[in-house]
Parts: structure tokens; sequence; C-alpha cells
């Protein structure tokens, strides 16, 4: 019997040993890149006897990470001395997110100054597991990462007032924000359209300013309006806001609120109509846009905001608290006795001035609670704030004056840093404000301007994603929005500039995606698409296929069989169409079907000049873009055929090579003015030199405004376009005051 016993349990021991089923273990492809990874030999297995142990300091890091593999993959880890993972800190690391991780056969050590640095190898170890498995034991890979971020500043930001998102949607938006090392979350509660913190001394900030009733419908630019007829709104309630900061903590990020003053306020001004200069009685707004009710700066609007910050500063522990400060329009000040009062009584030039003095004084008291304000870039003008740290959005101007005045910048420019623009020229895209930022261009951000010099540059503490939710309204539109684009922003600030490579990116993001497919997260994938460029080879033309994978594309022209494989740029003779996808060994399409059509009019080919350079950020087609046979992308003047100009009036010059005849001309400008973008409203044309034929614009109301003109037949061998700038921008419009921006498209000659 004994013997009988004695081998039924080494049966027991050997099938432990040898039955134990064992995952294949992951490659490295951790996203953010880390800055140092060194491949070593074998695997490490972790299993139901894996040990682990930590300084008391990184027990809470342990214990998430205790949690997420006992949820992940059922498999328990005990706390034991002489423990299989250890955590050790080593003060001797230079960054206080830096970290270690070293995986040998026999063992894992992590070694950080701080429970951050722990997180992120955490972080960078749960992506050498599995994505998913049934299996009872993970095989890892052994492994050295060295790791430390580039900026101490990494951010994304989620607009909750345009459209409101539950307590559990913002913590699955933070556990995405911790897998990619983000560090802060930047919370824009206030709004025109709704105010989402409940503040204990204002009930009315719940009961009316929480709500609209009703909301716009489809695109701000489809006239005329229409609204869904529906109440709308939702607060969270100080226990939520308690909820989210500690789950934020545990996962390392620190939570900024913003309370956005003097502008963006007429939902609390609704609530209370003695906030606004006029006193009268508003609605909280139903449709986008920026708002001429603002606060205005009397003594109840500052008791008023400094009761807010008290309790806004007892809910979260940052160092930070964002008080907005952009798009206020100064019409209502204009015409306030108060307003008018106290510019004369403080000595001030202007209403600039005036916004200047409302932030200073805002932030006199920010700062005598402890805390140091975040404002966007506007606070510059009139003057800013002694402490003030500053938010670039309307490009890097910003940016580039506050670190020369020695002031800390974040960087979210609209060019590379708004995820509520499209980010696919595909016309099925879900409908989206505008713009275009597809994902390499987000990966190609370089947060330090190119003006500040070393010593300027240590005033840039990062970068930020900016998710603003006029036209976001779910939980999965988020997702759709934010990734890829925030993993390619998550290398932007922690991966050195030396080890970045976007094509070295989106292989790690194929694998990264399964993470997401097991997480349930709606991201986007055009990994697979195409991109198109037609060349200029010694007179002839020439069209150009790539993809980011190592997969074959396969073309054809004018039908859709696709049943060319593309080796080198494809010959173009007459006006043609390019249809073209991305297909893998098997011959299964990946992606979506590539198209684009060239039309070969007079001026493909000619030589063109202007007398400005098109704006950096809109500049990716250079000005060949302009008369290359492709049109740009009906919504997204951000593609590589729209050029913009920031203020600028422009003048081209076609050039031909022998006199042509011109029947017509034909181009488009966008007038997106939710954008600051406005057609000119006229235009000059000029043959030969000669005398300039001047122009209307018509059909001004347009997203799109075409020019066609008809002339009689005329030899010409150069032509100028002049086309002036529309001017400033009128007042009560978004950017009122500053000069428009014209985006121009192809200019066809027949
Ligand atoms: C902003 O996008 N209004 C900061
Ligand atoms: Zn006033």
């Amino acid at each position: 019997m004994k013997g009988q016993i004695y081998s039924i349990l080494l049966v027991i021991l050997f099938c432990f040993n040898n039955c134990t089923e064992v995952s294949k273990p992951v490659p490295a492809n951790i996203i953010p890149k880390p800055n140092k990874v060194v491949l070593g030999e074998g695997t490490f297995i972790l299993s139901k006897s894996t040990t682990i142990s930590a300084v008391k300091k990184l027990e809470p890091i342990v214990n998430y990470f205790k949690n997420y593999v006992s949820e992940k993959f059922d498999i328990e880890i005990n706390t034991s001395d002489e423990a299989d993972i250890q955590f050790q800190l080593d003060t001797s690391l230079q960054n206080d997110e830096a970290y270690n991780l070293t995986i040998n056969e026999d063992k894992i050590l992590i070694k950080s100054k701080t429970q951050k640095g722990a997180f992120y190898a955490i972080q960078s170890l749960l992506q050498l597991m599995p994505y998913a498995t049934n299996k009872s034991a993970i095989a890892i890979n052994c492994i050295s990462v060295n790791d430390a971020p580039r900026f101490s500043y990494r951010g994304m930001h989620l607009d909750v007032a345009r459209h409101f998102f539950s307590v559990d949607f913002i913590k699955k938006y933070l556990d995405l924000m911790a897998m990619l090392k983000m560090n802060t979350f930047h919370w824009h509660l206030t709004e025109d359209q709704g105010w989402r913190i409940e503040i204990k001394q204002y009930p009315k900030l719940q009961e009316i300013a929480a709500f609209r009733n009703e909301t716009l419908i489809g695109h701000y630019s489809d006239q005329p309006h229409k609204f869904d007829g529906k109440k709308y709104g939702g607060f969270y309630t100080q226990e939520d806001i308690k909820e989210i900061v500690a789950y934020a903590s545990d996962r390392q990020i620190t939570v900024i609120p913003e309370i956005e003053m003097p502008g963006h306020s007429q939902a609390a001004i609704a609530a209370y109509p003695e906030l606004g200069c006029t006193g009268n009685q508003i609605e909280v707004a139903t449709k986008w846009g920026v708002f001429e009710d603002i606060y205005c700066p009397k003594e109840i609007t500052f008791t008023f905001l400094e009761n807010v910050i008290d309790e806004v500063v007892n809910l979260f522990p940052g160092k930070y608290i964002h008080i907005g400060g952009d798009e206020a329009p100064k019409t209502r000040w204009k015409n306030c006795t108060h307003c008018q009062q106290l510019i004369k009584k403080e000595g001030l030039k202007d209403e600039h001035e005036l916004q200047s003095y409302f932030i200073t004084r805002m932030e006199k008291y920010i700062n005598s609670k402890g805390k140091q304000i975040i404002g966007w870039d506007e606070i510059l003008e009139g003057g800013l704030a002694p402490n003030a740290t500053v938010m670039s959005w309307r490009g890097t101007n910003g940016a580039v004056e506050a670190a020369k005045e020695h002031h800390d910048v974040i960087l979210t420019p609209g060019s590379h840093c708004y995820f509520d623009h499209y980010q696919s020229d595909d016309e099925n895209e879900p409908l989206a404000i505008g713009g275009y930022l597809p994902l390499e261009k987000v990966y190609n951000f370089e947060p330090i301007p190119s003006e500040l010099n070393n010593e300027e540059s240590k005033y840039v503490l990062g970068a930020q994603g900016n998710v603003w939710t006029e036209y976001i309204t779910t939980p999965e539109q988020i997702e759709y929005m934010i990734l890829p684009r925030a993993a390619a922003l998550s290398e932007v600030v922690w991966t050195k500039k030396t080890q970045k490579n976007y094509k070295d990116f989106v292989e790690r993001l194929v694998y990264f995606n399964k993470y997401l497919d097991e997480k349930e997260v709606n991201y986007a994938n055009h990994i697979y698409y195409i991109k198109g460029k037609l060349i200029n080879k010694n007179g002839k033309l020439f069209y150009e296929l790539t993809t980011t994978t190592n997969n074959t594309i396969f073309y054809s022209l004018t039908d859709e069989n696709m049943n060319i494989e593309y080796k080198s740029p494809i010959e173009i003779t007459n006006s043609a169409t390019i249809n073209a996808a991305v297909f893998d060994e098997n011959q299964q399409k990946l992606g979506r079907m590539f198209t684009e059509s060239i039309t070969i009019h007079k001026a493909v080919g000619a030589n063109i000049s202007l007398n400005v350079t098109p704006h950096k950020s809109y500049n990716a087609g250079g000005k060949q873009a302009l008369i290359n046979g492709i049109s740009g992308n009906n919504k997204r003047y951000g593609d590589v055929e729209w050029l913009g100009f920031s203020g600028d009036d422009v003048e081209i010059t076609i050039q031909f090579e022998k006199p042509i005849s011109i029947q017509k001309i034909n181009t488009r400008f966008h007038n997106g003015n939710g954008q600051w973008i406005y057609a000119p409203q006229k235009i000059a044309i000029q043959f030969n030199d000669e005398k300039s034929m001047n122009f209307n614009i018509e059909n001004y109301g347009e997203l799109l405004v075409n020019f066609s003109q008809k002339f009689d037949e005329e030899k010409v061998n150069s032509l100028k376009i002049t086309i002036p700038n529309y001017g400033k921008i009128p007042e009560g419009r978004q950017g009122a005051g500053y000069k428009a921006w014209t985006f121009i498209d192809e200019i066809i000659i027949e």
C-alpha cells in the first residue's frame, strides 16, 4: 500500500514537472519602445509556483501585478523572501521613472528608484507575456531592458463636457494610458455645453449647468442646423472623482482637472446668470463653437471661482489645475460698464490685458493653495501670469514664446496632437470635426520646436494628445480615435529620438493590437493602408505605391481586379484610376482598397513657384501637389494634396515648357471656419505677365468653395494666380481677430 501511494505521488510529481502546459514566449514588441533591449537565451516560466518579493515601498506595485496576473491568467503568485521575481530599489538611477528589468531563466529582477519605475517595468513585462492563453504556465523570453522616459509630461486629454462618459469608461481610458506609460490625464470638466464636476456650494451647477436641452445633429457646417430635441447631460459626483483619482494614482497617473475661465463658461452662466456681463438668463449651449457669454471679472465671479477651486483642490492631489484661458471672445467685455471701468482702474491697455489680469488673479489664488496653473496658449496674450505653464495648441509658437520667457510648456499642437481629427482619407470614416492626422504624422512629431536652444528646450515638459468630443459620442468611438494614435504619441514622449522608427513601430503595433483585442478595445486599424505618390522623372510621370508592413501590394488600372503585383512605380501616360491593396501570403486582402484618380491636365509636369512657403504642418505634398493631377480629399484639408497657408497672401506662378492654350481654370478652397480656415473672397489671374483679371469667389457658404473660370483660347507661357488672404477672422467666430488660414487644392488647367 505504502509503495502504491509512493508511486502515485511520483506520477503526480512527474506530471507537475512535465505535464504543465507552457505558453509560447512572446517576442519583445514593447510599446513605447524601451531605450535598450538585450535579448538573452532561454525562458523564465511563470506558474502557480512562482514567488515574488518586494521592499515595502514597492508593495502596491507588486499587488497591481499579482492582481493582474491572477485575473488574466488564473495564476496565483505568493510572496516569499527568496523569491523568483524580486522588486528592488536602486537609488543610483537618474530618472524617477526609470527601471531595469532583467529576466533570467531562474529569476526576474526589477530595479527602480521609485514606484513609478517599478510600475513601468511591470507594463513592459506584461507586454512580454501572451495577450491570451489557456495554458497553466507562461514562458517569458530572457531579456534585459534598461529604460527611462524622454519627457516627464506624457499626457492624454479627454473632453467629457461635449459628451459625457461613465466612471467605468474613464477607468478603461486610464488602463490604456497606463499600458502606454502615459502619466497625466487632463480631464476637461467644464464647457459651454455642460458642467461635469459636482461643486457642493453651487447646486445649480448640478441641476442646470450639467444638462443641455438638446444637441446639434450632424456637422456644424451642415446648414441649416438641426437638433435632436433630447435633454443630455450628467456629472461626476465628488465620490466618483475620488474613485477615479485613486484609480489613476494606482496606475501612476496624475489627474489634472480643467476648470475653464474666462471663456467656455456658458453652462455655468446659465446656472448663475450674475456671473456674466449682461446678467441675462441664457441656456446651456446646444451646439459647438465659441460663445460670447464669458465670465465678467467682478467680485462675485472671483468669489464663485475661488469657492469652486477650494473644492477642486481638495479632490485632486496633483500639482496642477488647468484654468483653460482659450477662445474667450471679448465682445461682452467691450460693452460692459464694469469691465471698462476695471480696465481704467487697473491701468490696463485693452481687453487682452483684462484677460491677463483675470488669469493672474486666479493664478495667485491657486498658488496660495499650493498649486500651479496650466493654461492654453491664449494666456500669453496681454502678459503671461508669473508662474503659469503654457499648453501650446495653436501650433507651436506659443511654446516657443513661453519657453523663451522661461515658462514650462506642454506641446499639443492641432497639427499633430488633435485626435479628434480624421485619421484616414477613407470617405467612410465616422464623422469627425475635420482635419487629417494620420498615424505616421503623430509618430513623427517632435515636441521640441526647432526655434529653441538647448537651455530653452528644458522648459518643454512633454506633449499630450487632445480628445475633444463634439463628434465623439460613445466610448467605442473614443477608442477608435485614440488608438493607435496614442500609441504613436507614447513613443514621441517616451522613446529616445535615436530609437524611433515608424516601420518598426508598425510591426510592433500588429502585436500590440492583439492585446487591445483581448481588452475589447475598438482601435482603428489603418496599418495595411497604401500611400501613393506621383513622381516626375525626366519628364515622365510615375505613380509610386508604398505600405508600411512587409506585405505585397497588388493593383490594377481602371478595374478593381488588383491582379498585378506591384514591383516598381507605375508609368502614367493618360488619366487613370489606380486601385490597389495589400495582400498576405494566402492572397487574402488586408485592409481596404486604395483608390486614386489621376487627371492629366495641362499643368501636370509644369514648373510651379510660390511667393511664400506653405505652413510647415500643411505642406506634406509640397508645391507640386497643386499641379500633380490629384485632388485633395473632400473632408481632410490636412492631406498631402491640400496646401495650407497661415495668414499669407499667396501668389502661385506656373511656367509651361511650351506655350499652351487655356480654356478653363478650376480650383477649390477649403472653408472650414471652425478651424479658422476661410476661402478667399476674390482672386486675380494673369497670363504672361499681362494685365491681371479679377474674379469674385461665389458659393461662399459651402465647406468647399469651387472656383471655375472659362477663357477664350490663348497662348500662354506662364500663369500667375494671386490669392489674397481672407483677412482677420470676424468677431464672434472661432479665432476672432487672427488672420485666417487659406487652404488650396489642385489647380486644374484645361
Ligand atoms: C482648444 O482646442 N480650444 C484648446
Ligand atoms: Zn463684464
